[in-house]
């Protein structure tokens, strides 16, 4: 038990039987020590978990954002092919500009993931449809643009792997 001259005083925290705090300080008794150290021991514990907790949060976050992408980039090829063959230039303008926007975010992406080689791809796509947009806002469609954009499968080759239960999600080299 606690030494009988600890003081009692009005600012006194009781944590346990045997560890109290005042205003002079913290009084315990040597069990008292051993029961801190196992709260020390368990406080430490907390903290790493949470830390790992986090991390994982955070992973898990940046997988969504690549998913978010890609699978606007699904839509957006699949008109901009059709406004292609048909030669509309007005829908190749819009959906070219949308692939521009998002395979600049894939490219911030893998750039922020520290993967030089997709984020090359992406940028490569990126400036690709730009071009293709660009050209079909002064009125002219250039087929071949679907080549240059349609690198789909380079990418998704290397970094893409498919899982058991049938989704997909990104492969770290
Ligand atoms: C630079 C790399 C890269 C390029 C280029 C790329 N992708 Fe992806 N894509 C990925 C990765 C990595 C994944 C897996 C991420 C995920 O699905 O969580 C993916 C996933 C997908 C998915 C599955 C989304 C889901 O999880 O349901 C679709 C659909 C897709 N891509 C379409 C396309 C199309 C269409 C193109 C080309 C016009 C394209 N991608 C170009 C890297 C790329």
């Amino acid at each position: 038990m606690l030494p009988k001259n600890f003081e009692k005083s009005l600012f006194m925290i009781t944590i346990s039987p045997r560890v109290k705090v005042n205003m002079r300080g913290v009084e315990m008794s040597v069990e008292g020590r051993e029961e801190m150290r196992k709260v020390s021991v368990l406080i430490a514990i907390c903290f790493v978990l949470a830390l790992v907790l986090s991390l994982m949060g955070q992973s898990q976050q940046n997988q969504n954002a690549l998913k978010n992408i890609m699978t606007q980039v699904d839509p957006a090829w699949t008109s901009l092919q059709m406004n292609l063959d048909s030669g509309n230039a007005a829908g190749v303008a819009t959906d070219a500009a949308k692939l521009q926007r998002l395979f600049d975010a894939a490219d911030r992406f893998f750039t922020k993931m520290n993967m030089q080689q997709p984020a090359g791809w992406a940028k490569e796509e990126a400036a690709a449809a730009g071009a293709a947009a660009k050209a079909a806002k002064a009125g002219s469609v250039d087929k071949n643009a679907k080549a240059a954009i349609g690198k789909c499968k380079q990418c998704h080759d290397v970094y893409r792997q498919k899982n058991q239960d049938g989704s997909f999600s990104l492969k770290r080299q």
